[in-house]
């Protein structure tokens, strides 16, 4: 894959990658692959309200469905419904170690059952959108390079091409989600591993990167990079990254960041709470003189303040 085909995307993160914060990250970088936080299939097909979870910006495109979930019928279902609001693509997530996820048998306990994730695969597929899966290495304390391998050849086999892994096993009892993510060790090496003994497949990397330099190094091996928590606390990273790909010539300015959110909220008016976008944002002066300013700032945000009207302050004494 060449350079300029290499892909960059926004890690799929329930209650911070909401519409809002999509939209917003859109705004420092063009290129990057968004995802929406995970919606779980009962959610989408018998939940009051799907439309709340599933309408987005047009500005959020590329932009990718994850969906959890264990079921092929209601996968086929949710497939369609992808395909109905356009999105670009369904992500299926088998990474999730959380209680309530186990309990419903989805998530990163599918790692233990390849044949039911490539039926799951073949079901969310049925819309003719493309699909990925993101999922760990391994389960739990077993370090097996040879079944992770298994694993992704066999979900192959579905028809599926595009495999997002984050890097470290997870492991189901006696750690919580935020533990899963720090805890087993992080092996980029068998994700690179992986590239070379399916190089028809789309590798994407994910976990732990926090500097431009260290996603720019993986590049060579795989076909892309997934970043998380980095992305949310410290947004212009991705825009270096763009830099360093040669996608664009400069960092974004702030204060144009900030215009062009107030042009975003300003499309909700009133319906849009300052909160809610405002929530996201703490990372825009990540780093740099006036952070905690900014930080402070933040936080004057009211339940009865627009969205937009927090916008025309944070101009006033930002920009
Ligand atoms: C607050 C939070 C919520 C997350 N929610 C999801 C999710 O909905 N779906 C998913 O596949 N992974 C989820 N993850 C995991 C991330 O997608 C990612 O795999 C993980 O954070 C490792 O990448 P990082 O080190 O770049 O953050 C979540 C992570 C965080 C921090």
């Amino acid at each position: 894959m060449a350079m300029s085909e290499k892909i960059l995307s926004v890690a799929p993160m329930l209650d911070w990658t909401d519409r809002h914060c999509r939209h917003f990250l859109r705004l420092i970088c063009p290129s990057c692959v968004l995802y929406t936080e995970m919606l779980t299939t009962n959610a989408l097909l018998l939940g009051r309200d799907p439309q709340r979870f599933l309408e987005y910006s047009a500005a959020e495109h590329p932009l990718i469905l994850q969906v959890g979930g264990d079921d092929p019928e209601a996968m086929r279902r949710v497939s369609w419904l992808a395909r109905e609001y356009q999105y670009d693509g369904i992500n299926l997530n088998v990474g999730c170690p959380s209680p309530r996820v186990q309990k419903g048998s989805f998530g990163a306990c599918l790692m233990a059952t390849p044949e039911h994730v490539a039926t799951l695969m073949t079901a969310l597929a049925d819309s003719g959108l493309p699909v990925s899966i993101k999922h760990r290495l391994g389960l739990d304390r077993e370090e097996n390079y040879a079944a992770l391998q298994q694993f992704v050849g066999r979900v192959a086999q579905s028809g599926c091409r595009h495999f997002i892994v984050h890097a470290r096993n997870a492991w189901l009892k006696g750690l919580n989600p935020a533990e899963n993510r720090e805890i087993p060790p992080l092996r980029w090496d068998w994700v690179q591993q992986l590239k070379q003994d399916f190089p028809h497949l789309q590798i994407e990397i994910n976990g732990g990167f926090k500097a431009p330099a260290t996603v720019l190094e993986q590049y060579p091996s795989v076909d892309g990079v997934m970043i998380g928590r980095a992305a949310y606390h410290n947004p212009l990273l991705l825009a270096e990254v763009e830099i360093a790909l040669g996608r664009r010539a400069q960092l974004p300015e702030r204060g144009q960041i900030l215009e062009d959110l107030m042009t975003y909220a300003e499309s909700w008016g009133e319906t849009l709470p300052a909160p809610r976008l405002s929530r996201h944002l703490h990372g825009l002066y990540y780093g740099v003189a006036g952070a905690g300013e900014w930080r402070r700032f933040l936080g004057t945000a009211a339940l009865n303040e627009s969205a937009a009207d927090f916008l025309r302050r944070a101009l006033q004494q930002f920009a």
